[in-house]
């Protein structure tokens, strides 16, 4: 299958990635990324890996209909398990749940994270991978929101500092999205706000009111960044 157009979740990660050079793409499953990225010399080089060989056959499926076999190379890995440092410069993981990306991250042990970007697009639990993210010395430079069949998610562009940051708990809800406003944005903060209605409404019931007061005033603060 030729693969000319990304979905546009996908085409933002595509976006993220600097011109040039070797990505990994952790959980492929297709491996339209890569191959997108490849057919358009956006890259050099490319592993496309997965931990199940099902998805994996797919990718090598795929790549070898578009002739790309020489720029993308596939491999079984649980993460960045069977991936090598000094293989890749920017790595992809995209289409799973946050609390899996933080998984893969957290057992990550590349001697040097400095130099990596990793680009992440979690499906689902945001606020807990930005909030593992600033535990364990990652930094969020730029993110975006994307509208995409019928869902609102984000991709984050996100470089290892060793650092530890502590943000307002807002931070936690909207990360860096607020460099690109546009009208994906808006809908991802409405997104937000709708999530944490619920919770304020559950708090409520629970009468846990000092929960309800916090999940109010988070949700005045993204009303007020509406516009
Ligand atoms: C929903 S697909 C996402 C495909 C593509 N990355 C995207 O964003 O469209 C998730 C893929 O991640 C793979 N996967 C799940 N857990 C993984 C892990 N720990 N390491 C590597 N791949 C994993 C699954 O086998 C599946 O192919």
């Amino acid at each position: 299958m030729p693969i000319n157009k990304l979905s546009k979740r996908l085409e933002i990660c595509a976006g993220m990635v600097s011109k040039g050079c070797r990505i990994a793409d952790i959980g492929t499953d297709h491996a339209y990324l890569p191959i997108f990225l490849a057919k358009n010399n956006l890259i050099s080089g490319a592993i496309a890996s997965d931990v199940n060989t099902g998805p994996l056959k797919t990718a090598q499926k795929n790549i070898k209909n578009n002739g790309l076999e020489k720029i993308i190379k596939t491999r079984i890995s649980e993460g960045l398990k069977n991936i090598y440092e000094d293989e890749v410069d920017e790595i992809i993981i995209a289409g799973m749940g946050g609390n899996l990306i933080s998984e893969i991250l957290d057992k990550c042990n590349f001697q040097n994270k400095f130099s990596k970007k990793f680009i992440l697009q979690p499906m689902t639990r945001e606020y807990d991978l930005r909030l593992y993210l600033c535990n364990n010395g990652y930094f969020i430079e730029n993110e975006k929101a994307v509208y995409c069949k019928n869902k609102v998610y984000t991709v984050m562009h996100v470089k290892y500092t060793n650092h530890k940051l502590i943000f307002s708990e807002t931070y936690y809800y909207i990360g860096m999205i607020l460099k690109n406003y546009n009208k994906d944005t808006k809908l991802y903060i409405e997104k937000q706000i709708r999530d944490l209605k619920n919770k304020k409404n559950g708090s409520h019931h629970m009468k846990n009111f000092s929960l309800e007061k916090k999940y109010d005033s988070i949700i005045r603060i993204l009303e007020s960044i509406l516009h």
